[in-house]
């Protein structure tokens, strides 16, 4: 469960300050879904990556499963995410100089996961990505949607309690977009995860449990 108290948010621009995330508190439970949507530039990037504890808020308090994860250190911080959670970024951070299958087992490798294990789970994931002919190739030979599906792939192969997804199917045509949102979305029903997604696609967000716009620094439920 997730659950954000009071979060502020403010971007130190010279002498301009600018407050993107104002007070805002909500829950997630285990294995519910939400869309967070909002025009470009209200903070949807800069929320998931302060929920998930990729970056600093101003002020407020996050607790995954009860642990507040403002006292936490760099190590336990690390170890919560590698445990808990998969992130799939917007600008996908893959690493160029491995493979797609050599980057969607690297949370696999960061948890010493053995050989066998990791192959099993890789050839798994790649086919429910639709990338099973790509499994060697190195990342700047695939398209943007290619690489998309194996930042997916990496967030989700670890089973993580938690996953977010940064507008996860903004590269993707429209009928691999509605693939991803299923598999996350079954993901999410069959493992009891919890799902957290932001997109602009009206369209597929309204199979999430909840939705929330941010807007002018402040969340409406719709
Ligand atoms: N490190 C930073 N320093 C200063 N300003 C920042 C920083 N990161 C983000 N911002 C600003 O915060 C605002 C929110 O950015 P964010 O990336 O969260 O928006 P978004 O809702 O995800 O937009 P998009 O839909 O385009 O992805 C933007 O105006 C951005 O310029
Ligand atoms: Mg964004």
């Amino acid at each position: 469960m997730i659950k954000c108290i009071n979060l502020n948010k403010t971007f130190n621009d010279g002498e301009n300050k600018n407050h993107i995330l104002k007070n805002i508190s909500f829950e997630i439970m285990d294995g519910e879904t939400l869309a967070i949507s909002g025009s470009s530039g209200c903070g949807k990037s800069t929320l998931l990556h302060i929920i998930s504890g990729l970056e600093n808020t101003s002020s407020g308090e996050i607790f995954i499963d009860n642990v507040n994860i403002s006292y936490l250190n760099e190590i336990e911080l690390c170890n919560l995410r590698l445990e808990k959670i998969g992130f799939i970024y917007q600008f996908h951070h893959l690493i160029k100089e491995l493979n797609v299958s050599e980057n969607i087992s690297l949370p696999l490798l960061l948890k010493k996961t053995d050989r066998g294990e990791i192959e099993r789970k890789v050839n798994e994931i790649i086919e429910k990505v639709g990338l099973s002919e790509r499994k060697n190739f190195q990342i700047d030979k695939l398209s943007g949607g290619e690489r998309q599906r194996v930042a997916i792939a990496r967030a989700i192969i670890n089973n993580p309690k938690i996953i977010f997804a940064d507008e996860p199917t903004g590269n993707l045509d429209s009928k691999n977009a509605k693939n991803i949102f299923s598999l996350l979305k079954d993901i999410a029903n069959f493992n009891n995860t919890s799902l957290i997604i932001a997109t602009h696609d009206n369209d597929l967000s309204k199979v999430l449990d909840k939705k929330i716009i941010i807007e002018n620094g402040n969340i409406h439920y719709v």
